[in-house]
């Protein structure tokens, strides 16, 4: 009888799981409670832990349950907040020596600037402040851009334009958490969303989305969404960004794996400059616009690579689309949902191919200006050409987001 893998995956995250089990592993995911049944009805057994990301919690796990890190071939996660627990895990299992070190290289903002810049990479310069009560607003250099080093989805991230401004985000950041935070070099410049994979060093599979409204506008009210542009029709900027992105996966050590990489244009110059990259799939429905757009499933490419099997591809991955795709938040009001669109009606929108709405009457949708990863659901635009995916886009979040009724509107 054929030995399946035996894999650990940390967190539960189910279009990884699903491909794992779909080549065949044998499939335990470390979770919560909350996440059991799923990972369970997916076909994945399950250690229950607190949280994930705990390596002591996951380690506790696995020990109530008689079971030790070595039952495990593979250990592993795809989950943004347990790439560097799983590294940890897989040296602690005797495997990997330096995966920990790596895999923080592809996670901690300030460490990731520092060794990009060291390869050579344009990147904005970046201070860590271990406590904002020291910074002394007359002594910054405007603009600048304030974030948490634990952050993620633009939150608690501030431009600071001025003293009057660095004031007010100051206090506004202090409330968000207790940092350290990082005071970075603003970058006037377009943003971009480069997504692919990695393989042996070489870069198998590149995709190139331009956002809407950079993400950080995501505060204003900006739209959440990105769409792939093709690569005949913007050879320069592939060309750029695929230098950038080689060069810094040598500076980050990140040879093998998927990678969700964010660069600015930069206006003045036209410079492509490093934003930041996780090694995982980017976030939202990126997986669909990448395979519907350069015909490549990453989480499967991901499996293989986490299996020790070859890739599916035999050479760079080739822009088979005919238009373009993008990928969106569906944006809705804060407050208690009373109606929202059904999946029906979002579909039936101009070029909508995929959707999912999340949340239903009685939910209570968030501030959506927060942060970018909050919304009331996903969508996967069509259009002839990335300008018209783009103003489909503007098209349907405006009209999704009118057409949620909630009690009480939040207003700032
Ligand atoms: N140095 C910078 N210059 C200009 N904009 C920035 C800078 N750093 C971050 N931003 C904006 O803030 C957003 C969030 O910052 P980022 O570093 O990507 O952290 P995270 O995605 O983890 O919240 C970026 O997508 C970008 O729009
Ligand atoms: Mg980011």
């Amino acid at each position: 009888m054929h030995d399946a893998t035996a894999v650990l995956h940390v967190g539960w995250m189910p279009r990884a799981v699903s491909a794992l089990l779909r080549a065949g592993a044998d499939v335990t995911c470390a979770v919560t409670p909350a996440d059991a049944p799923a990972a369970e009805a997916a076909g994945a057994a399950t250690v229950v832990v607190p949280r994930p990301s705990d390596v002591e919690g996951v380690l506790a796990g696995l020990a109530r349950d008689g079971r030790t890190l070595t039952d495990y071939d593979v250990i592993c996660s795809v989950l943004e907040f347990c790439l560097v627990p799983a590294a940890v895990l897989r040296e602690l299992a005797g495997r990997s020596p330096g995966a920990a070190q790596r895999a923080l290289a592809m996670r901690d903002k300030h460490v990731q600037k520092r060794l990009v810049r060291d390869a050579g990479v344009a990147t904005a310069a970046s201070e860590v402040l271990p406590s904002l009560a020291a910074v002394d607003p007359g002594a910054i250099t405007f603009p600048a851009v304030l974030k948490p080093l634990d952050g993620g989805g633009a939150r608690h991230t501030y431009v600071l334009t001025d003293e009057k401004s660095a004031r007010a985000y100051l206090e506004l950041a202090a409330a968000g958490g207790d940092g350290p935070w990082l005071m970075e070099e603003y970058i006037d410049g377009v943003e971009f969303q480069v997504d692919g994979f990695v393989r042996d060093g070489e870069i198998r599979v590149l995709s190139v989305c331009r956002y809407l409204q950079n993400l950080i506008d995501v505060h204003e009210g900006g739209i959440v969404a990105h769409v792939a542009l093709p690569p005949a029709e913007y050879p320069k900027l592939y060309s750029d960004v695929r230098s950038v992105a080689e060069a810094s996966f040598k500076g980050l050590g990140h040879h093998d794996g998927p990678f969700h990489l964010e660069v600015f244009q930069e206006r003045t110059t036209g410079r492509i400059v490093f934003g930041e990259c996780a090694a995982r799939v980017g976030g939202g429905r990126t997986d669909d616009v990448v395979e519907l757009s350069f015909g490549v499933d990453l989480r499967d490419e991901w499996a293989r690579l986490t299996l020790g099997r070859p890739s599916r591809l035999t050479g760079p991955a080739e822009h088979t689309a005919e238009g373009a795709y993008g990928g969106m938040n569906l944006p809705a009001p804060a407050g208690e949902v009373l109606a929202v669109p059904t999946l029906d009606q979002v579909l039936a929108r101009p070029g909508v191919v995929r959707a999912q709405v999340e949340v239903e009457p009685g939910d209570v949708m968030p501030d959506v200006t927060a942060a970018s990863h909050l919304r009331a659901g996903l969508a996967v635009v069509h259009g002839g050409d990335d300008r018209e995916v783009a103003e489909r886009m503007r098209d349907l979040a405006a009209w999704f987001a009118g057409k949620v009724e909630v009690a009480q509107p939040v207003t700032e």
